[in-house]
C-alpha cells in the first residue's frame, strides 16, 4: 500500500517558489451571515479565520499560471522543460489543465500534464517532477499545485464551506546534485482506495454516467466525512513521516520545520504530538488561507519563513485516500 522512491542519479533541486491567492477574501463573519455557523465554531474546531475564493470567470488555470510565473521569476529563469500540475479542480474534466498553463507561460511545446491526488497532489507532483529530471526527460520542471474548491462545494454545506479556500503555489525544480541545498530527498507515497468514499464527488464521472441516469441532486458537490478523515490524516501522515525519515536517515529531533498539509489546526497539533515535533517547529498558515488542497504545501512553504539550511519535512494527506512525504534542506530562495 505504500511506495518509496530514493533519488537515483541526478537530483531535483528546488530553485524557485511562487504563489497566487485570488484577491477576494471571505471571512468567518461573512460565512456566518450566509450559513448556520459562527466565527467561534470555525476558529475553535479548525483554526481557520478566512480564506480566499475566486470570482466568477476565473479558474484554476488562472491561479496556476500566475503562481508558475512567480516561481520562474523567483528561480530567475524563464523556461521549464515540463509542467506538472497537481489539481482536483481542473478547468474542464478533459483535457488536462497543465497544457494551457504551459502555453499561457510561453513555455512552448513542453510535456505538461495533471496529477490528481487531491490534497496529497503536490507531493505526488514533486515526486513526478523529480522523476522527470532523474530520467533525463527534463532539466527543469515547473511543479504547480492549484485548486479552486469554492467551485465544487455545496453552497448549503457549512462544514466544507468553512474549511476550503482557493489558491495556487509552484516550485521550479532543476537538475542538480543530491548534497545541494534544495535537493529533494527520498519520497514516501501511498494510497488506500478502500476508503475512497470518505472524500469524493459522487457524480460526474464514468461510474455515474454509465448508468444513463442523471446525477442525483447535489451529487456534483464535494463531500467529506470529517471525523474519520481527521483520524486517517493523523495516522497516515505520521506513518508516512516515519518511513521517509528512516529513508533519509534523519531523526525527528533533526527536523527544523514540519510543513504538513493545512487541513485543520487540530490535525497539525495531533500530528506534532504523535511525532514528538515541538509545536514551534510546525508551519501553519491555515488561519489565513484555510485548506487549499493541492496548493496547501507550497503556500505553507512560502509563508513559513523558512531559513536557508533548515531541515524541512513535508507531509500531506487527502482523498483517495492518498498521502506522501519528502524532505529537503531549505535552499536560498526568495518566494515570489
Ligand atoms: O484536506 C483533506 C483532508 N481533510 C481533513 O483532514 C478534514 C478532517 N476533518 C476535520 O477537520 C473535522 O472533522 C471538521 C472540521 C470537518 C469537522 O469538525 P468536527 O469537530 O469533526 O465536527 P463534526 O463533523 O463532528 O460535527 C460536530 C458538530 C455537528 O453538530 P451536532 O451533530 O453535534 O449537533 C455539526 O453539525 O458541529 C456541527 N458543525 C458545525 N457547526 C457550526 C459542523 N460544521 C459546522 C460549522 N459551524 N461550520
Amino acid at each position: 500500500m505504500s511506495g518509496s522512491l530514493m533519488p537515483a542519479g541526478p537530483s531535483a533541486v528546488v530553485s524557485g517558489l511562487g504563489t497566487c491567492l485570488p484577491p477576494r477574501v471571505v471571512s468567518n463573519e461573512e460565512l456566518s451571515r450566509q450559513l448556520d455557523t459562527s466565527d467561534e465554531w470555525i476558529v475553535r474546531r479548525t483554526g481557520i479565520r478566512r480564506r480566499h475564493v475566486i470570482e466568477p470567470g476565473s479558474s484554476t488555470s488562472v491561479l496556476a499560471t500566475e503562481a508558475g510565473r512567480r516561481a520562474l521569476k523567483s528561480a530567475q529563469c524563464d523556461r521549464a522543460d515540463a509542467v506538472v500540475l497537481a489539481t482536483s479542480t481542473p478547468d474542464r474534466p478533459c483535457p488536462a489543465t497543465a497544457p494551457e498553463v504551459a502555453s499561457a507561460l510561453g513555455l512552448g511545446p513542453v510535456p505538461a500534464f495533471d496529477v490528481a491526488a487531491v490534497c496529497a497532489g503536490f507531493v505526488y507532483a514533486l515526486a513526478t517532477g523529480a522523476g522527470l529530471i532523474s530520467t533525463g526527460v527534463a532539466q527543469r520542471v515547473l511543479v504547480i499545485g492549484a485548486d479552486t474548491f469554492s467551485t465544487i462545494l455545496d453552497p448549503e454545506d457549512r462544514t466544507t464551506r468553512a474549511i476550503f479556500g482557493d489558491g495556487a503555489g509552484a516550485v521550479v525544480l532543476r537538475r542538480g546534485e543530491p548534497d545541494e541545498p534544495g535537493a529533494l530527498g527520498p519520497f514516501d507515497l501511498g494510497s488506500d482506495g478502500e476508503l475512497a468514499e470518505l472524500i469524493m464527488i459522487p457524480a460526474g464521472g464514468s461510474r455515474q454516467r454509465a448508468t444513463g441516469v442523471p446525477a442525483a441532486a447535489g451529487g456534483e458537490y464535494f463531500a467529506m466525512q470529517g471525523k474519520p478523515v481527521f483520524k486517517q490524516a493523523v495516522i497516515r501522515m505520521s506513518e508516512s513521516v516515519r518511513r521517509v525519515l528512516a529513508l533519509a536517515g534523519w531523526s525527528v529531533g533533526q527536523v527544523d520545520r514540519l510543513v504538513a498539509h493545512q487541513a485543520n489546526s487540530r490535525i497539525l497539533s495531533a500530528l506534532a504530538d504523535h511525532l514528538t515535533v515541538p509545536h514551534d517547529r510546525v508551519v501553519s498558515n491555515i488561519d489565513r488561507v484555510g485548506n487549499t488542497v493541492a496548493a496547501s504545501i507550497p503556500l505553507a512553504l512560502a509563508d513559513g519563513g523558512l531559513q536557508p539550511g533548515e531541515k524541512v519535512l513535508i507531509t500531506s494527506f487527502g482523498g483517495g485516500l492518498s498521502w506522501g512525504s519528502t524532505v529537503l534542506s531549505w535552499p536560498d530562495v526568495i518566494p515570489g
